[in-house]
């Protein structure tokens, strides 16, 4: 279903009633107000590039990102610079219009194309398996549903371990259009060349000493399905080339055989290696990299979204503890799980979470003492943590009772130098030393009866 919400820019006001009669007449349902927090697509209609309009843009962008189409009304010229500008400040696209076909229906199709991955983003499928909600994991799970849904070109994942990588790999298989057709995995870290051929090909009877009988591979179980390769990066020399031939004209001949077989399968390929790097030391093949490399997605490290961790640290603790049952987090912990590094990523706070949940004991929430002693900070580690608990407990008041950035700031600041002054017993100087900032500074706050 295609829904917008229109918003006519500068001296476009004129052609507002053509540019809904045609829009309804195709089919697009126009709204009349976006409800405050309402992800509803909105078109800018444009006759010239100006600051106001990238301004629109970006206050649209805040409410429904990735959802802002502008369109440039004919005879607007609009140079190669801004529209970089535009999509940078948030604009999906910038299209002309067209009163007719194929301007309208290119439009519409765009909406249509955005509701459907609205959906399938929300389905059961996406939500129950993927936890997080920060802009840059959103983003990544937006593009990669609409390639594993719309497309049948090769994906390839790369990030770090412990990213969600292979999650994500099941997550293509689900959306794909694989029907009932399996996810074969093959980790390439554990593959031995002897034995590869088999694995992957699959051999016919007799083929080497001790085989009995004839077996399918890889390439032949996905069939209709996913090929999950994971770490492919890994994959020895001598198999990439056979992969090659596979992957690009889906045919192959089993160990021992001499028919060609043929497969097609959705490729996806994960790596916590990086791939260019592998080809330019001249250890991955150029030409297979282009192959597998149809689509390429990079999986954020956990300190990039770092306003996900306590959405998964919930969930793992749903997963580990009653699914009805589970329990809340305290401040602390909170606090001491969003400042914590996780070189292993999502695996490394899965892990903690369920030593945690094998700790905690009885009704109550998760206290710090349910952390295991190993996962603790160090005595001498808290002092580098200065932002604690209670500093984020005063911030949310503050923000509740309507305080903005400005007044905040004002206050921490305050704060500070009232308790440097007081802590160097007066002295203006020592105190400027110790915030590092200039003694005149301090008089003239001094002088003005901030302190
Ligand atoms: N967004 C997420 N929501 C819920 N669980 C997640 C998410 N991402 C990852 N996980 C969980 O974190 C763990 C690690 O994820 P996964 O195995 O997919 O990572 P990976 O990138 O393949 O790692 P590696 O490179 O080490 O193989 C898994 O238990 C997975 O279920
Ligand atoms: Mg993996």
């Amino acid at each position: 279903m295609a829904t917008a919400l229109l918003h006519f820019h500068d001296g476009v006001s004129n052609a507002e009633a053509e540019i809904r009669g045609a829009l309804e007449k195709a089919g697009v349902e126009v709204c009349a107000q976006a409800a405050p927090q309402n992800r509803c697509p909105t078109i800018i209609f444009f006759s010239e590039f100006s600051d106001g309009l990238l301004a629109a843009v970006r206050e649209r962008t805040r409410e429904a990102p990735g959802l802002v189409l502008t369109v440039a009304m004919a005879g607007c010229s609009i140079r190669p610079a801004e529209s970089w500008r535009l999509l940078h400040a948030g604009a999906a696209d910038i299209v002309p219009w067209d009163c007719g076909e194929p301007g309208v229906s290119q439009i519409k199709a765009r909406l249509e194309r955005w509701a459907a991955l609205d959906q399938l983003c929300n389905s059961r499928a996406v939500r129950n398996t993927l936890v997080g909600e920060s802009p840059v994991w959103s983003r990544l799970v937006r593009q990669i549903v609409e390639a594993a849904r719309f497309t049948r070109t090769p994906i390839l994942l790369m990030g770090e371990s412990g990213t969600g990588k292979e999650l994500l790999a099941h997550v293509v298989h689900a959306m794909g259009s694989s029907g009932n057709h399996g996810l074969v995995t093959v980790d390439c870290t554990t593959i031995v060349p002897e034995l590869a051929g088999s694995e992957l090909f699959g051999h016919e009877k007799g083929a080497f000493t001790g085989s009995v009988g004839s077996r399918e591979g890889a390439f032949a179980l996905a069939h209709g399905g996913v090929l999950f390769l994971d770490e492919v990066g890994e994959l020895p020399p001598a198999l990439q080339s056979q992969l090659l031939r596979v992957v690009q004209e889906g045919t192959y001949k089993r160990v021992g055989g001499n028919v060609w077989q043929t497969t097609e399968f959705r490729l996806v390929c994960a790596t916590n290696r990086d791939l260019k790097d592998l080809v330019a030391r001249g250890d991955f093949r150029l030409d297979l990299y282009y192959r597998i490399a149809g689509w390429v997605f990079h999986t954020p490290p956990l300190r990039d979204r770092r306003e996900d961790i306590l959405p998964l640290a919930n969930h793992f603790l749903r997963v580990f503890q009653n699914e009805d049952g589970a329990s809340e987090l305290d401040a602390t912990v909170r606090h001491y799980l969003v400042t914590r590094e996780y070189p292993g990523n999502i695996r490394d706070l899965r892990q903690l979470l369920q030593r945690i949940a094998q700790r905690h004991v009885g009704a109550g929430p998760v206290t710090p003492g349910d952390i295991p002693e190993e996962d603790r900070p160090s005595e001498g580690d808290v002092p580098a943590h200065w932002e604690t608990a209670q500093l984020d407990q005063a911030i949310e008041q503050a923000i509740d009772m309507g305080t903005g950035l400005r007044g905040i700031a004002q206050a921490t600041t305050d704060a500070a130098i009232r308790i440097a002054v007081q802590s160097e017993k007066g002295n203006l100087q020592k105190a400027a030393k110790r915030l590092g900032v200039t003694d005149r500074a301090l008089q003239m706050r001094k002088a003005s009866g901030k302190f």
